[in-house]
């Protein structure tokens, strides 16, 4: 299992345990966290599942990729350097601890 933290946008955290080979949104959904919510079930049709990944793991994550660009562009909330759309982040060993804050709203 891969522990994952998302500090919402009050300061709140909730850290939950995700699967390896589930997407960061995935885990959160499977888990209640508000504040992804996911809902194209990660085919990159919604930014809902938009995040802003933790300085500290910013290059375990890796950079997002042209399609995420596209569709942040259309994000509710405003896009960062570290905004990654949760769905295209894959949990493995090496996210073990993972933290991600979560933008103020998705819509
Ligand atoms: S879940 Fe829709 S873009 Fe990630």
């Amino acid at each position: 299992m891969v522990k994952v933290t998302f500090v919402a946008a009050d300061g709140s955290e909730t850290s939950v345990e995700g699967e390896e080979g589930a997407s960061v949104m995935q885990t959160a959904v499977a888990n209640d966290v508000e504040g992804i919510v996911g809902e194209c079930g990660g085919s990159m049709m919604c930014a809902t599942c938009h995040c802003y990944v933790d300085d500290a793991w910013i290059s375990k994550t890796g950079e997002r990729q042209h399609d995420e660009d596209d569709m942040l562009e259309g994000a509710a909330s405003e896009v960062r350097e570290t905004s990654r759309l949760s769905c295209q982040i894959k949990l493995d060993q090496s996210l073990d601890g993972l933290v991600v804050h979560l933008p103020d709203e998705q819509f």
